[in-house]
């Protein structure tokens, strides 16, 4: 699980010579808060033990040359001349530099290698965790310090302005903040987060479908205006700022497809911090209650959900020692994600991994995971 001894292994033999420091961020799975962070609601994440790996040497001029192990190819560009190419993974890495010194750095140049294990396009943030391992390495070799805020923020820019693709804040912000042992609850309009411990007693399952939808993106992107639709109805500029009371007083009012998806922000934002609440208290049959519910909200009212998800989901629940479960991240296939006892995960992974395949016919990845510290130097 921990690459940080093989990238420095992978550094050495592509450069001859020791790197001078390693760097990890984090992919992240999200509790419960889905499709809210772009409407400045709470979203509850938390930072997976599968992440992102760079073995950095510093470079004494403007130059950044990178192995991904992963793709087993190089890239390089030169800090003071570049620009966007193609679809790659080391855009993600120039759409970081430019972020930064669009703030005003300066930057120093480095070699790294970098290996990560976060899956790719299942929904557990492998590009924020890029992005901030880029930051992480790109503020050590140039003496910037380090705010996780900002760093997030950063994140977000190389993947909404380099990259194009239109994200929320939520995985920047886990991969950069994160705590073992902790989920996030993070007020997504002030960027005000509060660390709130896991429950005892049992372990968190994120379930694969192995289905991957294509258009996520432009799907994506018309459930945020349909969102923006509902916020302007009520005259404010984030769904946040409609209470449940406002909503179900005019809900009438609304086209049909309007009010479902801003019915499921509004009450996804009442359910996680009370999940938030749950965790406190270590009740962890609330917390799996309210998964559940966040569910059914995405799949009936805010529509993202699949075939795949729902039976996954659905056996899941139906399994003895599941509190709750739940599609997590974007939607349109992915992953799940379940609370389960801890003395019986063994056979919820075995039994409901079985189950699926023999529904759909497809080996669903299973990942138990703690929870990790956010971006880091090790
Ligand atoms: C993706 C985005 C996040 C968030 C989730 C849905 O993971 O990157 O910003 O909007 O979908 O909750």
């Amino acid at each position: 699980m921990n690459l940080s001894e093989d990238v420095v292994v992978a550094f050495r033999d592509h450069y001859g010579a020791d790197p001078d420091i390693v760097v990890r961020a984090p992919g992240r799975v999200n509790l419960i808060g889905e499709h809210v962070d772009y409407n400045g609601g709470f979203v509850l994440p938390m930072a997976i033990e599968r992440a992102m790996w760079i073995a950095v040497r510093f470079r004494p001029d403007d130059e950044v040359h990178v192995l991904s192990c992963d793709f087993g190819q190089t890239a390089r560009f030169t800090l003071s001349d570049f620009e966007y190419q193609k679809p790659h993974w080391c855009e993600y890495i120039k759409g970081v530099a430019a972020a930064l010194k669009k703030r005003g750095h300066t930057l120093q140049g480095w070699d790294g290698a970098m290996l990560g294990n976060v899956p790719r396009g299942s929904g557990l943030s492998s590009s924020a965790a890029l992005e901030l391992a880029a930051a992480k390495a790109f503020c050590e070799v140039s003496n910037i310090p380090w705010d996780p805020v900002e760093m997030a923020v950063v994140g977000q820019e190389a993947e909404n302005d380099w990259v194009g693709v239109n994200c929320g804040i939520m995985d920047q912000m886990i991969s950069a903040c994160g705590m073992a042992g902790h989920a996030y609850l993070l007020d997504c309009r002030s960027l005000e987060g509060t660390h709130v411990p896991l429950p005892t007693g049992v372990k968190i399952v994120i379930l694969d479908t192995a289905t991957r939808r294509g258009l996520v993106d432009s799907a994506y992107n018309e459930r945020r205006s349909q969102c923006e639709e509902a916020a302007a109805f009520f005259g404010v500029d984030l769904l946040r700022d409609v209470s449940p009371e406002m909503f179900f007083a005019r809900e009438a009012e609304l086209p049909e497809l309007t009010c479902k998806r801003a019915r499921h922000v509004i009450t996804e934002d009442v359910r996680t911090l009370a999940a938030a609440d749950a965790m406190r208290m270590n009740d962890s049959e609330t917390l799996g209650k309210l998964m559940w519910e966040s569910h059914v909200s995405l799949r009936d009212d805010f529509e993202v959900s699949n075939e795949a998800l729902n039976t996954l989901v659905d056996l899941a629940m139906a399994h003895e020692s599941c509190l709750g479960a739940r599609m997590t991240g974007a939607g349109f296939g992915g992953c799940a994600v379940a609370l389960v006892r801890e003395d019986s995960a063994a056979a919820f992974e075995r039994e409901v991994a079985a189950a699926y395949q023999q529904a759909v016919d497809l080996e669903p990845a299973v990942y138990v995971t703690g929870a990790t510290d956010g971006a880091q130097r090790l």
